[in-house]
C-alpha cells in the first residue's frame, strides 16, 4: 500500500505537470499526458488491489469484522474518489468529456484521502 500510495503521488505529480503545460500552452503538453497517463493507470489499479485486500485480511488472516475502522473509512472514500477520478480520465482521454478542472480535483482530492488512510493505517499495523 506504502507503494500504491506512492506511485498515485507520482500520478498527481504527472497531472499537475499537465496541468501546467496545458495552461501555457506549451509544447510539451501531450508527453507530459503520456506520462500521465502511464502513472495514473496502474497507480489506480494498485490502489483498488489494496483496498480489497485490507478487508480481505481483516476477515480471512485476523478473524476481524473488516470495516470497522477509521482507516477503512478514509480507504473506501480514497477508493471511491479515485474511482471517480479515472472514470473521468478516461472519458477525458477518449475526448468525450473536457472537464479537466474537474478531474484534477477528484485527484487531488483521492490522493488526499489515500495520505490520510494511510496515517490511519498505523495503529493496525502488526
Ligand atoms: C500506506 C498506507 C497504508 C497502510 C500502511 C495500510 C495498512 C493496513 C493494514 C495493516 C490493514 C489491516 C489488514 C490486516 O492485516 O488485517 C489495512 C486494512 C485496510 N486497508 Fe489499508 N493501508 C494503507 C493504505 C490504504 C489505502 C490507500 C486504502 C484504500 C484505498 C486502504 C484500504 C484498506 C481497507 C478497506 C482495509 C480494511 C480495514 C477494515 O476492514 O477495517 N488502505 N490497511
Ligand atoms: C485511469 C486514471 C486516469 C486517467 C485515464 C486520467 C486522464 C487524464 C487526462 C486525459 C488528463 C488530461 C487533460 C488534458 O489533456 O489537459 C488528466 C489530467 C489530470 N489528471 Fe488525470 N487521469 C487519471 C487518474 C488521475 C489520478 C489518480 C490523479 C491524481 C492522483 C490525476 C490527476 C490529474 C491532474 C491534477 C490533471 C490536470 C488537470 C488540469 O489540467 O487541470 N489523474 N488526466
Amino acid at each position: 500500500m506504502v507503494g500504491s500510495v506512492a506511485l498515485a503521488g507520482l500520478a498527481l505529480r504527472a497531472g499537475l505537470a499537465l496541468r501546467r503545460a496545458r495552461l501555457s500552452r506549451g509544447p510539451r503538453a501531450a508527453g507530459a499526458r503520456r506520462r500521465h497517463l502511464r502513472l495514473a493507470k496502474p497507480a489506480v489499479v494498485a490502489v483498488l488491489v489494496g483496498f480489497a485486500g485490507g478487508p480481505l485480511s481483516m476477515f480471512f488472516l485476523r478473524d476481524q469484522a473488516p470495516f470497522t475502522t477509521l482507516h477503512a473509512l478514509l480507504g473506501t472514500l480514497a477508493a471511491a474518489l479515485f474511482v471517480a477520478a479515472a472514470m473521468l480520465g478516461h472519458r477525458i482521454e477518449e475526448g468525450a468529456s473536457r472537464a479537466t478542472a474537474a478531474h484534477g480535483m477528484l485527484g487531488v482530492a483521492a490522493f488526499l484521502a489515500a495520505a490520510g488512510a494511510a496515517i490511519a493505517g498505523f495503529v493496525l499495523l502488526p
